[in-house]
C-alpha cells in the first residue's frame, strides 16, 4: 500500500485525484486531505477518502469542520500542519496540487523529506525551479509532473538520450479566445475567461489558460523539470487538446503523447508509472476525433508569450516577478477589478520594473515575491481597479 497526502484536496486536482484513488482502494491509502477555505468540499472528500488526517490551513475553516469528520481523524489548522502532513515519515508520495506560490513550501519540504512529489502546483518551479530541483537532488525524491504536457514530455523522453532532443514543444488548446475577435477582447468577463472548452479548472488556471500565461508558466515550469536550455522549449496551438505535447530529436523523429483530454490520465501516471493505473479516462477514438490541427501562436493576441520569451533567456528573479504579478492580476480580474487585457498590461509594467538577477535563497524568492505583488497592486489602482 502506498500512503498519500493531497495538498489542495478540495480543488479541482484534489477531486480527479480522488477519482483515481477510488479505483485503486486497494493499492493506496490516504494519509491526509489539505484543503484551505472550502470545509463542505473536504467533508465530503474526507468521508469517501478515509484519510487519517485532515487539515485546513484557513482556521475558521478547519473550526467548522470540528465534530464532523468521520471518527477518529485529526484535524489541523495551519500551513505548519500542512507541512506536517507533506513531510509525516509514514508517507511516500505527496501530490501537490495548492493554486499559487502559496503551495511552495509544502511541495518543497515534500520534497526535502525524499517524498516522490506529484506536482501539478506549477507556480511551485516558476517561483523556484532551480532551488527547488536543486532539493530534489539532495534529497533524492521524485519529481513527476501532473501538468498534462509535462506529463507528456515526460513519457516521449522515457528511454531516450536527453543529449538527443533538438526542442520541447508543448501544446496549448488556445484557450476560449484563440477565435475572438481582438477588437472585443478588452470587453471579456470572468464568466467568459472560466469556460475552458476542453478542460474543466479551477479559475485561475482556467483565467491563464485563456490569456495564454498558463503556457507561459508552463515553458518556465519545463525548463526547471527537465533542465533544458530555453532555445529548446516552444508552443504550438492544438485546438483539440488531444496531443499532449512533443519531443523532438536530433535525427528529425518526433515523439508524442496522446490521449483525452482529462487530467485522470496524468494523475494515474504520477502515482505510479509502471504498471500503468487504469485512470478511468475514456480512450482515444482518433477516427472519431477525425482532424488534430495545429497552427502557430499569435503573440499580438496573446502578447503573455511575447513576455515569457524574455523571462526564459533572464534570472530566477524576473519569473519570480511574472508569477506574482500575475497571481495578483488574475485575482484583480476575477474581483472585476481589473479588465481582462491588464492582466498581461500589469504583468509587463512589474517586469519593466524588476532586476533581472540570479536568486539562490528562498528568503530572496519571497521578498522578490512581495515586492512584485505591491507593484502589481498599485499598478492595478492605475488601470482603475
Ligand atoms: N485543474 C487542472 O486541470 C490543472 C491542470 C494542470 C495543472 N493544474 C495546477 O494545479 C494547481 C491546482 O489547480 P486546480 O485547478 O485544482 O485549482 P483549484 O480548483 O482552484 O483548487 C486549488 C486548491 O488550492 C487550495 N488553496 C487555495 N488557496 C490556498 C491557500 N492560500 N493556502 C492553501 N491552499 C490553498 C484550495 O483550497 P480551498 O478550495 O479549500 O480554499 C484548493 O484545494 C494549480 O497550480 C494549477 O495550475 C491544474
Amino acid at each position: 500500500m502506498k500512503r498519500i497526502t493531497i495538498l489542495g484536496a478540495t480543488g479541482s486536482i484534489g477531486g480527479s485525484t480522488a477519482d483515481v484513488l477510488l479505483r485503486h482502494a486497494d493499492a493506496f491509502q490516504v494519509h491526509a486531505l489539505v484543503g484551505h477555505r472550502n470545509h463542505v468540499r473536504m467533508l465530503e472528500m474526507a468521508h469517501a477518502l478515509q484519510p487519517e488526517r485532515v487539515v485546513m490551513t484557513d482556521s475558521d475553516a478547519a473550526a467548522a469542520l470540528k465534530g464532523h469528520l468521520p471518527q477518529g481523524v485529526k484535524l489541523g489548522d495551519s500551513m505548519d500542519d500542512a507541512l506536517a502532513a507533506a513531510t509525516d515519515s509514514s508517507v511516500d508520495i505527496v501530490l501537490a496540487a495548492m493554486v499559487g506560490a502559496v503551495g511552495l513550501p509544502a511541495a518543497l519540504a515534500a520534497v526535502n523529506a525524499g517524498k516522490r512529489v506529484a506536482l501539478a502546483n506549477k507556480e511551485c518551479l516558476v517561483t523556484a525551479g532551480r532551488l527547488f530541483m536543486q532539493a530534489a537532488k539532495k534529497s533524492g525524491a521524485q519529481v513527476i509532473p501532473v501538468d498534462s504536457e509535462h506529463a507528456a514530455v515526460h513519457q516521449c523522453l522515457a528511454g531516450h538520450d536527453s543529449g538527443s532532443i533538438r526542442q520541447v514543444i508543448l501544446t496549448a488548446s488556445g484557450g476560449p479566445f484563440r477565435d475572438r475577435d481582438p477588437a472585443t477582447m478588452e470587453d471579456i468577463t470572468p464568466e467568459e475567461a472560466v469556460a475552458h472548452p476542453n478542460w474543466d479548472m479551477g479559475a485561475k488556471i482556467s483565467v491563464d489558460s485563456a490569456t495564454m500565461m498558463n503556457k507561459a508558466l508552463e515553458l518556465i515550469e519545463a525548463r526547471w523539470l527537465f533542465d533544458l536550455e530555453p532555445e529548446k522549449l516552444s508552443a504550438i496551438i492544438h485546438p483539440q487538446s488531444i496531443m499532449h505535447s512533443m519531443v523532438e530529436y536530433t535525427d528529425g523523429s518526433v515523439v508524442a503523447q496522446l490521449a483525452e483530454p482529462d487530467m485522470r490520465g496524468p494523475i494515474a501516471y504520477a502515482l505510479q508509472m509502471h504498471p500503468r493505473l487504469a485512470s478511468g479516462i475514456p480512450f482515444l477514438n482518433l477516427a472519431a476525433h477525425g482532424q488534430l490541427t495545429f497552427q502557430s501562436v499569435d503573440v499580438a493576441r496573446f502578447p503573455a508569450m511575447r513576455l515569457v520569451a524574455a523571462v526564459l533567456q533572464g534570472g530566477d528573479s524576473l519569473a519570480i516577478a511574472l508569477n506574482a504579478a500575475n497571481e495578483t492580476a488574475n485575482q484583480a480580474f476575477r474581483e472585476r477589478r481589473l479588465g481582462f487585457m491588464d492582466i498581461v498590461r500589469v504583468v509587463e509594467r512589474v517586469l519593466e520594473s524588476s532586476e533581472d538577477v540570479s536568486v539562490q535563497s528562498l528568503d530572496e524568492v519571497w521578498s522578490r515575491d512581495r515586492e512584485s505583488r505591491s507593484l502589481a497592486k498599485s499598478f492595478i489602482q492605475t488601470f482603475g481597479g
